[in-house]
């Protein structure tokens, strides 16, 4: 990682140096050698000025909303600049983006509100390949009488079977609740597919977007989902949860909340004090990836991705988004590239998902493996000991593990990279992985 930049490709260039020199926590070292933080779908690293941003906050103008004074005016406006932030990276107005304490929260907030209007009967369709965030709550409508089904995976892939769903959508289906991509496995789903499939059978469709959101970019209104969700410290920010609800639907379902809370959308789904200083930590995360975007500008972009033009300017912050996510992709690919083929030639190894590296653009740089003879626990302690940290068992996919029938033997062990993470730590854990299994 010496240098200022490093080539990702012959074409994409990433200033992984910038990159990394942004985030204090990399510096940390774990039994006399760097920490490989390998553990990004658990939770990453957060860049400096997200540390600034709630720091600062709490220093400064740590109040309540809603009071006719300076403090509590900084913060109603810091909030609508959060918010536009997240418009920005989803694609959608701010008034369409609501806060809560993490995905699991607002997921049980929206199947509430929506099992106000399901009758015994009506159908709602889920996925094998789901995180349970995005399964206990829609079942939780079954003591209604409304029916769960779950679309089955291709097994030896761990891709969903588009056709099993197309089978088990009906008329009676009302919601559609999917990942965009595997917090296990990595694989990304054709959500658009999946949204329109929804959408013909009359049904809702709900896209649990925590996974995808550090690796690739969103777009609600090109998806035409109905509902999006994500969690701001998987992508580099502070601890708080984001649902996007077309502004028709945040009005028109009813929330549980208490008399005194505004009517108002979005702050009607939002319920009690914030974690402001949380909330004043993610336009910071959003600054950071959107000037990501703007040093890539100019430079060619990878062979995954079309090439940002001679020239480009941005003309807003969503474009240098987009522009972040593309170089983003690319580095992510070749860190994919390098892993799997390493993987292969590690004897007793299993790798669970995507193995083929010429369809990284159908996976996030996410890696389960078993290896014969040791356990997920041993493999992830081991490695820790090592300075590399990576995370073991079900990481609540649990109806995976399950269907997979590895959940009684504890799982996976889940290599999880960012694009802060390098090829260098690739082989790292490559290496140790090896030492391992040999
Ligand atoms: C794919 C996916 N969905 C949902 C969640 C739950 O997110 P939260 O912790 O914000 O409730 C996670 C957390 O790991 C996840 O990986």
């Amino acid at each position: 990682m010496a240098g200022t930049i490093v080539e990702t490709s012959q074409r994409a260039i990433l200033d992984l140096s910038w990159i990394r020199s942004q985030f204090p926590a990399l510096a940390r070292e774990s039994n006399g050698r760097p920490v490989a933080f390998l553990d990004g779908p658990g939770a990453t690293q957060v860049p400096q000025p997200v540390i600034d941003a709630i720091a600062g906050y709490l220093s400064a103008n740590n109040a309540n909303t809603g009071g006719a004074y300076p403090t509590s005016r900084y913060t109603d406006g810091m909030i609508l600049g959060a918010r536009s932030a997240m418009a920005d990276l989803l694609g959608c107005d701010p008034d369409e983006v609501v806060f809560g304490p993490n995905m699991t929260s607002l997921t049980f907030a929206i199947s509430r509100a929506l099992g106000r209007e399901l009758k015994p009967g009506d159908e709602i369709l889920l996925t094998q390949l789901d995180h349970d965030a995005n399964i206990s709550p829609w079942r939780a409508l079954e003591e209604k009488g409304v029916r769960i089904q779950f679309v089955d995976i291709h097994e030896e892939d761990c891709t969903l079977d588009i056709d099993d769903l197309a089978r088990k959508i009906s008329p009676r289906t009302k919601v559609v609740a999917v990942g965009y991509a595997s917090n296990a496995v990595g694989t990304i789903h054709a959500v658009d597919e999946i949204v329109k499939l929804a959408h013909d059978a009359g049904a809702l469709a709900y896209i649990d977007a925590v996974h995808y959101a550090p690796h690739g970019p969103i777009d609600v209104r090109q998806l035409q989902c109905d509902f999006l969700v994500c969690s701001t410290y998987k992508f580099f920010g502070p601890h708080m949860g984001v649902l996007y609800g077309r502004r028709e639907h945040l009005a028109r379902l009813e929330p549980y909340k208490v008399r005194a809370n505004t009517n108002a959308v979005p702050q009607r789904w939002e319920w009690g004090t914030l974690n402001h200083e949380a909330i004043a930590g993610i336009p910071g995360c959003i600054e950071y990836l959107a000037e990501l975007g703007a040093r890539s500008l100019g430079k060619q972009a990878g062979p995954d991705e079309p090439a940002a033009k001679p020239g480009d300017r941005l003309a807003s912050r969503r474009e240098a988004l987009q522009l972040a996510y593309r170089a983003i992709r690319s580095h992510e690919c070749e860190l994919s590239r390098r892993m799997l083929a390493g993987l292969a030639d590690i004897p007793g190894l299993r790798l669970y998902g995507i193995r083929d590296p010429a369809r990284v653009l159908s996976r996030c740089p996410t890696f389960a493996v078993r290896i014969a003879g040791h356990s997920p626990l041993a493999l992830a302690t081991k490695l820790g000991e090592q300075g590399i940290f990576t995370w073991d068992g079900n990481y609540y996919a649990i109806h995976l593990t399950e269907r997979l029938g590895v959940e009684k033997d504890g799982g996976f062990l889940r290599i999880g990279f960012v694009h802060y993470n390098s090829a260098a730590e690739v082989d790292r854990v490559l290496e140790a992985l090896e030492g391992e299994a040999g």
